[in-house]
């Protein structure tokens, strides 16, 4: 997903631009560029590819203004021409946006009209040129003037000629983060680059307009009424960012996950069971429909919480990946709670479902791992996941928080409505002793030869069942994302009604097979898949024989209560996926064509 960087200040050496719009790659993108002032002229520098090829073409020189950008395209295809920032007619005025502007063929339209010539295919120019169409000497005005016709969604920051002194920023849709430094105002799509210069941050909200100018930002609603926005201050260091020692930071994230797990139990666990304090304010007791919205893994983990839950308490529990739910008719009454999950808190499908459902009346919580993001500050209660920073695009120890924070959330309901029993105590001491188990499955977790092997396949089949098969998604889901096998995952059961017409030795079966009260059912699909001649590596608990004779590898993990399989097994299939991917020669940090935050439709 596009994303922004801006400084103005005391003068600068570009590199430094460039160096925290490198802080921002983890998003995904396609192309970059650079705009800054330098003796009244606005120099811009754009490339296809990666920021390291932006570093080989700038000129080291000083400014005091810049913006920078990672573009992944929308409109018009990447390339140089299409990259950010774009300019209007004069080249006074550079633009770098996040976001898609929907009338922007409308805008094109009534602006070559009246004279403007366009370079790029994109929608972004047009904003340029609209904001050169109303200005008159003041740029805040124009942009004002200009974002006011605007439709669709933007996160923007504007640079001029003539004032080398001076930012303005604009969001609606798309997230844009404003921090004070000393030497330098500094704005960005998240708080990443930030944190070398400050841990106050404060996050625009939708309509809000910026002014950056003289060590301080004033920010005005669209009609230009001053607004005061709550400063946060942000935990993480940057050091929390960096990989610290290992290959790619997908590796390093996963081997964080136990710390992650004691993060996000810390206060969440009392004498009288799991409590969330967040919600307070929801009477859970009355709860009787829930629906969850998310995308992706964010998906996966909503399912688990469904079958977890709904195992216990006669409650209607819905999951709908939000790009669906979105355009669904959604029924729902004064007994209905919606929890939308979004490790990034930006995604576009996820929080139009919230603005959907809220308008409706219904309490929203949010499960997110980021601070102060749109999706937690349009919900009415957040809990947060507390993973620390993840860079990798492919989500892994933000899954197993999202598992976290929803076993504990389930239990918190199920807790409130008097339903609690041997079982969940027994899952709730689990997922309290879980850092510790997690070591261990990463400490003893040698399936390099596995990995090494299944490298070469061409096709995966996943298959789980009950509580286990989102892990079987899952698994599929890293598999496909990051080392681009065909991998396909189905619930055990259904593989005779298609996918098994497709098992041979060329199709393996990644089965998830812990010896949980689905045990003999999945066993039964193991042996359908072995008389198809179908290799199968299965993953299960410690002690159990039964499979040796059957599977052709076997991954062990210590053995649980029934219900938490799906967090232990987690970095099992993260790992496997991740071996594969850097041994098939991939940068499993940066998968092709995929975004770690997708901000648009
Ligand atoms: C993108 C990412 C996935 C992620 C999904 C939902 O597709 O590549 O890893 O699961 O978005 O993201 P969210 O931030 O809403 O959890």
């Amino acid at each position: 997903m596009c994303g922004i960087v801006g400084i103005v200040g005391t003068e600068f050496k570009i590199d430094e631009l460039v160096d925290d719009l490198q802080k921002l790659e983890y998003r995904g993108y396609d192309s970059a560029g650079i705009a800054y002032v330098q003796n009244g002229i606005i120099h811009i520098t754009k490339t296809l590819g990666r920021i390291k090829n932006l570093k080989e073409k700038i000129k080291p020189v000083n400014s005091y203004v810049g913006i920078a950008h990672t573009r992944w395209a929308t409109h018009g295809a990447p390339n140089d021409i299409n990259a950010h920032p774009h300019t209007d007619c004069t080249g006074k005025i550079a633009i770098v946006h996040n976001g898609i502007i929907e009338n922007y063929v409308e805008l094109k339209e009534f602006l070559k009209e009246n004279g403007h010539k366009f370079k790029s295919d994109t929608d972004t120019e047009v904003i340029a040129h609209l904001i050169e169409e109303y200005f008159e000497g003041d740029l805040y005005k124009a942009v004002l003037k200009a974002v006011n016709e605007l439709k669709g969604a933007y996160a923007i920051a504007v640079m001029h000629a003539d004032f080398p002194d001076l930012l303005v920023a604009a969001r609606k849709g798309s997230p844009l983060v404003l921090g004070k430094a000393k030497d330098r105002l500094i704005l960005a799509s998240d708080v990443t680059p930030i944190i070398k210069y400050t841990k106050d941050v404060v996050f625009l909200e939708e309509g809000d307009i910026a002014v950056l100018k003289d060590g301080e930002y004033k920010i005005t609603d669209s009609n230009g009424n001053i607004l005061i926005r709550k400063v946060y201050h942000i935990e993480w260091d940057e050091a929390a960012a960096e990989k610290s020692g290992y290959k790619h930071f997908m590796i390093k994230e996963i081997f964080e996950e136990p710390e992650a797990i004691e993060s996000a139990l810390v206060g969440r666990i009392t004498k009288e069971g799991p409590s969330l304090n967040e919600l307070k304010e929801i009477d859970l007791e009355n709860i009787e429909k829930i629906k969850l919205v998310a995308c992706g893994t964010s998906y996966h983990a909503a399912l688990v919480f469904k079958y977890f839950v709904e195992k216990y308490a006669d409650i209607d529990i819905e999951v709908d990946v939000a790009s669906e739910f979105r355009y669904r008719n959604i029924n729902i009454d004064d007994r209905t709670l919606v929890i939308a999950i979004s490790q990034s808190g930006e995604t576009a499908d996820t929080l139009e479902s919230v603005r959907i459902v809220k308008k409706k009346g219904a309490k929203v919580v949010a499960i997110s791992n980021v601070v102060g993001s749109t999706i937690t500050r349009e919900s009415d209660i957040t809990v947060y996941m507390n993973a620390g920073p993840e860079i990798g695009v492919a989500a892994t120890k933000t899954y197993v928080n999202q598992l976290v924070v929803l076993y504990l959330l389930g239990m918190n309901i199920l807790r409130i409505k008097g339903i609690w029993n041997n079982e969940l105590n027994r899952d709730f001491e689990f997922l309290k002793s879980s850092p510790g188990f997690f070591r261990e499955v990463l400490q003893n977790l040698n399936i390099e030869d596995f990995a090494s092997y299944y490298k070469n396949y061409n096709h995966f089949m996943y298959i789980g069942r009950g509580i286990n098969y989102p892990t079987a998604l899952e698994g599929a889901l890293k598999l496909k994302e990051i080392s681009y096998i065909n991998a396909t995952a189905y619930p055990a059961g259904e593989l005779k009604h298609g996918p098994i017409a497709l098992l041979d030795p060329t199709f393996p079966v990644f089965a998830i097979a812990p010896q949980g009260y689905l045990y003999e059912k999945i066993k039964s699909n193991i042996e359908e898949s072995k008389a198809r001649r179908a290799r199968i590596v299965a993953v299960t608990n410690e002690g159990n024989k039964d499979l040796l004779k059957i599977v052709d590898d076997l991954i062990y993990v210590p053995k649980a209560p029934d219900d938490m399989y799906p967090l232990i097994m987690s970095p099992v299939i993260q790992m496997f996926a991740y071996l594969i991917a850097d041994m098939r020669g991939y940068d499993p940090d940066k998968p092709r064509n995929l975004a770690k935050s997708v901000t648009v439709e």
